[in-house]
């Protein structure tokens, strides 16, 4: 079994080309604008609107994506309703409902896609529902066209957490909202960052205002905001990771493909081939104890750091245990599922290494 001199984490943030930042930098300082709505958040709002192909009108950027989705759930008019979501997520997606007085409701899994599983949703709509809360877990998509049709049959709002799917353009505009994390950990980033994309223009104002503080003009004061505004520096980090994106994706790609040369025809290491960025990569062993095994092993063994996404799930975290036994597909799940390394730069030498290391591991 191969060790590995230095740890290989889960991932490794893009480090774009120090030159060029530091170009952007000289424009910061000659502009004296350090955040509040400056001309580099400008040009990177611009940016992604030419690479997502979505009018600057229906989106808004934030200071990360935790407060993208609270703002964003809070100005779709969610608090004080129900809604529902996933268990499978990072804590993040209901973390942000309960800030704003709305009530998680936890539907199960599709067992293929890992997301909300639209049927399961249906069966828990009541008139307290004011929403639904898919999340494209790993960069697979969700059955965009099932909640489309929940959406118009029950007059509720559809808003993925889409904080994995960044790059995967036929997702960018579907349901009323959309929330992307540009979490160094994620495979585009801004050092921190979110970003909001929706249907309805008009909700632009609304956001902009809640990201700082709610204040309209130097007299009025609108509604509770917060401060969620992206700073200069967060946007040139963007800007500059902006222009690698297709290396970013080609290079999760390949990844991606020597995993699978590695284990495909295996039945004790699946790897779940959905993502449509290849943002993570997923396996599921046999049962608890084979994952348990393989992520202790591969530390102490190895010096590799898998991690157990998504275990546990939301539902055995406290605020969230009344949700607990509802979704046994995500409960056998997150018991055997792992995700390995991957990022750019990785070197596929060592990707095989890793993956022949989990055979050894499994036996
Ligand atoms: C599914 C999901 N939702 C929301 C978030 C929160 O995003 P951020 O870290 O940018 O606040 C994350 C990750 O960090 C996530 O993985």
């Amino acid at each position: 079994m191969k060790r590995f001199d230095k740890p290989i984490l889960v991932t490794r943030p893009y480090l774009p080309d120090l030159e060029e930042v530091k170009k952007g930098c000289d424009e910061i300082w000659e502009n004296q604008w350090l955040t509040n709505n400056g001309p580099m958040l400008k040009k990177f709002q611009k940016a992604l609107s030419e690479y997502l192909c979505v009018p600057e009108t229906n989106m808004a950027l934030f200071n990360n994506g935790t407060l993208a989705l609270e703002l964003g759930y809070y100005a779709m008019g969610l608090s004080g309703g129900d809604v529902i979501t996933t268990p499978f997520t990072f804590v993040a997606t209901s973390h942000a409902l309960k800030r704003i007085g709305a009530t998680p409701i936890f539907a199960d899994i599709d067992p293929e896609t890992l997301c909300l599983d639209p049927a399961k949703a249906e069966k828990l709509i009541t008139p307290r529902t004011k929403a639904i809360v898919p999340v494209h877990v790993y960069g697979n998509a969700c059955d965009v066209d099932g909640f489309e049709r929940l959406g118009e049959k029950y007059g509720v709002k559809i808003i993925y957490d889409a904080a994995h799917a960044f790059g995967v353009k036929p997702l960018v505009v579907c349901g009323d909202m959309s929330m992307y994390s540009f979490h160094p950990t994620k495979l585009f980033h801004s050092c921190e960052g979110g970003l909001l994309v929706f249907k309805d223009e008009t909700v632009q104002e609304k956001l902009f205002e809640l990201r700082n503080f709610a204040i309209r003009s130097e007299m009025e004061c609108v509604d509770v905001g917060s401060n969620a505004k992206m700073n200069e520096l967060q946007a040139l980090m963007g800007l500059e990771c902006l222009k690698k994106i297709d290396c970013l994706l080609d290079y999760r790609q390949k990844i991606y493909m020597a995993y699978k040369e590695v284990f495909d025809g295996c039945d004790s290491v699946k790897l779940i081939d959905k993502s449509c960025n290849k943002a993570y990569v997923p396996v599921l062993l046999k049962d608890f104890v084979a994952r348990e095994r393989v992520y202790t092993e591969l530390q102490e063994k190895c010096n590799v750091f898998s991690r157990r996404y998504f275990y546990p799930l939301l539902t055995d975290f406290a605020p969230y245990v009344y949700g607990q036994r509802c979704c046994p597909i995500a409960e056998d799940l997150a018991s055997r599922v792992l995700a390995l390394p991957t990022y750019y730069g990785l070197p596929i030498e060592d990707v095989k290494s890793i993956a022949e290391n989990v055979l050894e591991i499994v036996g």
